[in-house]
């Protein structure tokens, strides 16, 4: 009785601790209509999408940021949308009196405020503590006394309408994480004084909520005006890397056979804000096109920060047909092309310090039926590049390389290749290059998405491999295929 009660009464209460949170969890669009919301850093990223939400939702919106010409657009489209009313003030947070102003401008064209959501961050650098004391100083004053000042400023309106302030962190303001030394300090400080602010306005019967957002540990900073190459930029999730990327304000450099569709992707990058977006087209199957591709990035930007290989070439699914040139020309596509992007590459990685992202598949760490040729090609990516991996760490190499374990994904090619003899639902390619981006940038070894689905896969292949084996063959609809 005394374990039953040990164990049953802590289970208890976390069960009605999930049921009661989960009660007040009855948030309703209309609940915005009509409110007046200041967003900080809100010409770009998380800013600019939250402002569009909140667009939708009818309120009356007052943005920030330094650069007039993106807040003019985002406005437009705020009021597109739906808006109740929409307005900006641009400048720049170092500037403490302007963290008040755009506080003041909420007053005058307002007449009072409900949410204030503070997101804005300066920029800071992804690399060693480089002991420039100044940067932390500068870092501070944008990312964590600008948020003082305007709660400050804001709190006699909010306490009147008994609003909401959102404070937009981070993974790496709760954890130090390296290479964010001066960024995580502005966001560890914003923990402390908010969650040290909450407890006294409770003392005090302060109805202001102080929400703390601990986003992910991808901070679009890390990418930005980073010098990236995606392969297989054309389509599928090379194309979601290419948009992802471009909303982190890097330069691309995008690569695929089909120069009109890399046309449209370079051009929706622009738009999306990247700070470059340029192609090469040409095929991986040709030996000298992937120097050609390496040479292009040296020649437009000097250097190299991240090479996404991505690119596969067209294969069978079906019963192995005996064809042995297929195997050897899609071993150069799928295979070789990759190794000699990093032979080309490496200089400029190991002068920046970067990343090599190697997208690969569970059918290259463990085999499916019909699909031989793929699945040699991408076994062989496994073998060579967690080789290479290991001499990079015995020759002191600080290249990172992130070999990418994807499942079914609901890209158009693997769908209409796929669907007829495979029963799962594909997990979906815009997420799928988001998690391949954040691991290359977290100079992880290996991802593995869908992370359940191909973990407990790798799993089984490690402790009962034959079972493995018949649980994939019992998978298939092999009456669906056809022998060619
Ligand atoms: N989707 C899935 O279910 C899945 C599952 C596991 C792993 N993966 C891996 O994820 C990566 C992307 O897959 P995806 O589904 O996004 O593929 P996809 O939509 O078919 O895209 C393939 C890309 O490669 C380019 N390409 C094809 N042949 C080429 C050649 N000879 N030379 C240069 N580029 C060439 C294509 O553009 P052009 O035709 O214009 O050249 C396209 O941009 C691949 O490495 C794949 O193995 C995907």
């Amino acid at each position: 009785m005394g374990r039953l009660q040990k164990i049953l009464i802590p289970f208890l209460g976390l069960v009605l601790a999930f049921w009661f949170y989960s009660a007040r969890e009855n948030f309703k669009p209309e609940m915005l209509k009509g409110k007046r919301v200041i967003v900080t850093g809100a010409s770009t990223g998380i800013g600019e999408q939250m402002a569009y939400h909140l667009a939708r939702m009818g309120s009356h919106i007052l943005i920030t940021a330094r650069t007039e010409a993106k807040l003019q657009k985002v406005v437009e489209r705020c009021l597109e949308l739906g808006a109740a009313s929409a307005r900006y003030v641009s400048g720049t947070m170092e500037d403490m009196a302007f963290a008040e102003h755009v506080v003041k401008e909420a007053e005058t064209s307002l007449g009072g405020l409900d949410m204030l959501i503070l997101n804005h961050v300066g920029t800071s650098y992804f690399g060693y503590f480089n002991g420039d004391v100044g940067h932390v100083r500068k870092l501070l004053e944008i990312n964590f006394l600008s948020y003082v000042a305007m709660t400050t400023s804001a709190l006699p309106m909010l306490k009147a309408s008994e609003g909401s302030i959102v404070v937009v962190s981070s993974m790496a303001g709760k954890v130090g994480f390296p290479f964010t030394v001066p960024y995580s300090a502005t966001k560890f400080a914003l923990d402390g004084f908010f969650s040290s602010l909450r407890q006294e306005f409770s003392i005090q019967s302060v109805n202001v909520s102080i929400t703390l957002c601990i986003l992910g540990f991808i901070d679009t900073e890390m990418l930005r005006g980073k010098r990236v190459i995606v392969t297989g930029a054309s389509s599928g999730i090379g194309e979601q890397m290419a948009y992802h990327l471009a909303r982190m304000e890097a330069h691309l450099l995008l690569t695929a056979r089909t120069e009109a569709k890399l046309q449209k992707v370079a051009k929706r990058c622009l738009e999306l804000g990247a700070a470059s977006a340029r192609y090469v087209s040409g095929s991986m199957e040709d030996t000298a096109f992937p120097e050609v591709v390496v040479k292009e990035a040296e020649n437009t930007w000097g250097g190299l920060d991240v090479l996404i290989l991505n690119h596969i070439g067209y294969t069978y699914f079906n019963y192995f047909n005996g064809d042995v040139e297929h195997i050897r020309k899609l071993l150069e596509i799928n295979f070789l092309s990759y190794v000699a992007m990093t032979v080309s590459a490496l200089p400029m990685l190991k002068e920046s310090e970067g990343s090599i992202v190697v997208v690969s598949s569970v059918a290259g760490k463990t085999a499916a039926p019909f699909s031989a040729p793929y699945s040699a090609t991408k076994f062989a990516l496994d073998g060579f590049f967690s080789s290479l991996r290991h001499e990079f760490i015995i020759d002191k190499v600080n290249v990172s390389i992130t070999l990418c374990i994807l499942g079914y994904i609901n890209t158009e090619n693997a769908v209409r290749a796929v669907s007829h003899a495979i029963q799962d639902t594909p997990a979906p390619k815009e997420e799928c290059a988001l998690e391949i981006i954040k691991s290359g940038v977290l100079r992880r070894r290996e991802l593995h998405y869908p992370s359940r689905a191909v973990g407990s896969l790798l799993l089984l292949r490690d402790i009962a491999p034959d079972f493995l084996d018949s649980l994939i063959r019992s998978s298939y609809k092999v009456e669906n295929i056809r022998r060619t």
